[in-house]
């Protein structure tokens, strides 16, 4: 299905696509981020450019077959001494056009892969917005498993949107139902 994709790890030479994907993921599902359009279109270049640089994340790309970045996933470690076991998934999107042919999956795949790489890392958690049916049945798919509803976590233009806290082990061994 999504045959002709690549997943690769992004660098510091794909800091301009990457930001023009995420200003298009930010326009297009303004409810499914808590960063704003208008917040991440105020940053300069090396904002972007340092993100894809910082050690303590991996930000991953799904390229079509002319090469054009078309999804990505985003690993941030905790930092602190306590909660280094831990790492947070983030800005994960699927262009429109590629959506429902198996890119967020192996996104989500690769990030997993990724994050058992990382030294010490135990468990991967994100939060997703509650109404986002497709993005919770993807994480549901891959394992993640509710923990918590954050009442009114964002308030945006239009309404208070709650949120849903998912967790996994990283561990290939642990065993996804369904
Ligand atoms: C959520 C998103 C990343 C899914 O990416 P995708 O490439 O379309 O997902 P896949 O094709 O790999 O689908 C994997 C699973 O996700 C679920 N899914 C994906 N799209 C769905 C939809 N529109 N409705 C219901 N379930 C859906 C399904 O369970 C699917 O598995 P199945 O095909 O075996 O049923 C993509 O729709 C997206 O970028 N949405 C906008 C941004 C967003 O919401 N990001 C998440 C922020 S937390």
């Amino acid at each position: 299905m999504s045959a002709g994709i690549s997943i690769k790890r992004l660098a510091a030479v794909d800091a301009g696509v990457y930001r023009a994907l995420m200003l298009r993921a930010y326009s297009e599902h303004d409810t499914a981020f808590t960063s704003t359009f208008e917040e991440r279109a105020n940053k300069p270049i090396e904002w972007w450019t340092k993100r894809l640089q910082d050690p303590t994340t991996v930000t991953i790309g799904a390229f079509d077959l002319g090469d054009a970045l078309i999804g990505t996933a985003r690993l941030e470690a905790y930092q602190r001494l306590r909660e280094r076991h831990k790492v947070q998934l983030t800005a994960m999107y699927v262009m429109k056009d590629y959506a429902g042919r198996g890119v967020g999956r192996r996104l989500l795949d690769e990030a997993l892969a990724e994050s058992r790489k990382l030294s010490s890392i135990e468990l991967i958690n994100l939060t997703v917005t509650a109404d986002n049916l497709a993005a919770v049945r993807l994480y549901s798919k891959l394992g993640f498993l509710t923990f918590g509803r954050e009442t009114r976590a964002v308030k945006a233009t239009s309404a208070y949107l709650d949120k849903l806290h998912m967790w996994r082990p990283v561990s290939a061994d642990y065993l996804v139902q369904g």
